[in-house]
């Protein structure tokens, strides 16, 4: 967690320092919102042993807050401008290295884990008043909204950019497809 933080203040200072005409900070403090969400969610799976009803509630509770904020945070206007993009167009190539960095270092990897860890977590779920139907409704709908917010990422991303940033949804991307095939039989 303090990791986390120490990075998004050195990141949230320098990008306000540098760059204080753009409106990347909101989208940087969602990341980093869903980045500690996903953290929880990490830790709580790493415990999780099955017949922990307390444990499922949680942790599909935690899905649910996640995928709600996610899916906010793909939304803009001129009132939460919350992306990578203002009304002068998309990031500078400075603003959008410094955000995929920032992602790198947190976002992907700990999503990428939690769902790794939900796919070997299923038989454990089942073996907890049958919770994969559960799970399995958490894992599309937090698909939904985590593509959503990936796409609107992109387009605020400069042209350099958006080969990597397509690579990163499709690295992602499968990684749901993964987890949601995994509870889907
Ligand atoms: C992220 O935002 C949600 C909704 O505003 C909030 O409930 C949650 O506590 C926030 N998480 C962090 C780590 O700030
Ligand atoms: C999502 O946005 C709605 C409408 O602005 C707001 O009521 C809700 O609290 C937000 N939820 C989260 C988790 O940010
Ligand atoms: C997820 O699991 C796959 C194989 O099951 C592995 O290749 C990949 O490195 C794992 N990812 C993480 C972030 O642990
Ligand atoms: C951006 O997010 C909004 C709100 O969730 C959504 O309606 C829109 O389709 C998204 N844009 C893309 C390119 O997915
Ligand atoms: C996508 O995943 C592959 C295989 O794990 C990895 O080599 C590559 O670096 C990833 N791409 C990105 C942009 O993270
Ligand atoms: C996850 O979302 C992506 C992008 O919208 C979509 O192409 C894919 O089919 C979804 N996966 C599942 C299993 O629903």
């Amino acid at each position: 967690m303090l990791f986390f933080q120490l990075l998004f203040f050195t990141v949230s200072v320098s990008a306000a320092f540098l760059y204080s005409e753009r409106d990347i900070e909101s989208a940087e403090a969602d990341l980093m919102n869903i980045t500690t969400d996903l953290a929880n969610i990490d830790t709580e799976l790493s415990f999780f042993t099955p017949g922990n009803i307390n444990a499922a509630i949680n942790i599909d509770d935690q899905f649910e807050a996640v995928s709600t904020f996610t899916r906010n945070a793909s939304l803009w206007n001129s009132q939460t401008p919350q992306l990578c993009v203002s009304q002068n167009g998309a990031a500078t190539p400075d603003d959008a290295d410094g955000f995929i960095n920032m992602a790198e270092g947190g976002y992907i990897p700990v999503i990428l884990d939690v769902l790794n860890k939900t796919v070997a977590a299923r038989e454990a779920f089942a073996a907890t008043n049958g919770f994969v139907p559960v799970i399995l409704k958490d894992l599309i709908a937090y698909n939904v909204s985590n593509s959503l917010y990936l796409a609107n990422l992109t387009l605020g991303a400069p042209p350099e950019f958006k080969p990597l940033a397509l690579n990163i949804i499709r690295n992602i991307t499968m990684a749901f497809n993964k987890a949601i095939a995994a509870y889907s039989d």
